[in-house]
């Protein structure tokens, strides 16, 4: 069988990543999680101190920057300059402060880079903001899902909960879309539905059905 490259885009909390981690073990795929590469360079910049608006400071960390993604049983770890940084880039001092390292276009070339060297190989599910669009515009198959940010608050409010995390279903209401809106209006790449897209609400979905739904569509393109 063709391996082919899955594309995954949409807005956050809608249930990217943990869809496309159980159709990546289905399909015997590497599932590559772009937000976090952007989310650890932010967990540096926070770090150093950097005003993570400021592009040319950002962009001056990259040089000596090493963003490893590693395959494993729970997903992926995260490498940044060989420290495991996988819990620590999910707090919401990186969540919140990751759009605007995210906007700068020397971090988003470097990274879409990064990912392109990442894909080369086919038998993946790549999920992120800009996949179909700018990283791997021709993909086989590309998705963009989404769900209510009510739903996605209410998501991501239980898995914080799970987690051990303090949360607030209001405020991660508020940010959840605050990021949409920074990721949606950025000058370079932003969060957009691929024209060649299948849009897939799971609003109403269970994970389960909506790791069948492109399990189906894969199917039809290999
Ligand atoms: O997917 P996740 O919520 O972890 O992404 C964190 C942030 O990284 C997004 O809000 C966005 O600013 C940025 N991102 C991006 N392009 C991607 C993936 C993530 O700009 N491909």
């Amino acid at each position: 069988d063709k391996k082919i490259r899955i594309a995954i885009d949409g807005p956050a909390a809608a249930g990217k990543s943990t869809i496309a981690k159980l159709v990546a073990g289905r399909l015997g795929y590497t599932y590559i999680d772009t937000g976090a590469m952007y989310r650890a360079l932010t967990h540096k910049a926070i770090g150093a101190g950097v005003d993570l608006e400021e592009a040319g400071e950002v962009e001056a960390l990259l040089p000596g920057t090493q963003i490893i993604l590693e395959p494993g049983a729970e997903g992926q770890t995260v490498l940044l300059d060989g420290e495991d940084v996988t819990g620590v880039i999910r707090t919401s001092a990186v969540t919140n402060g990751v759009s605007a390292v995210s906007a700068h276009a020397g971090v988003r070339a470097y990274m879409v880079a990064e990912q392109r060297r990442m894909a080369r190989e086919g038998g993946v599910v790549m999920d992120g903001r800009d996949i179909g669009t700018a990283v791997l515009p021709d993909a086989e198959l590309k998705v963009f899902m989404t769900a209510t940010v009510e739903e996605r608050a209410r998501r991501r409010h239980l898995e914080n909960l799970a987690r051990g995390f303090d949360s607030d279903l209001g405020e991660l209401a508020r940010e959840i879309a605050i990021r949409d809106k920074k990721d949606s209006e950025r000058p370079v790449s932003p969060l957009v539905r691929a024209r060649d897209a299948v849009l897939l609400d799971t609003t109403d979905m269970t994970i389960e059905d909506a790791a069948d739904a492109i399990i189906r569509l894969a199917g039809e393109k290999v």
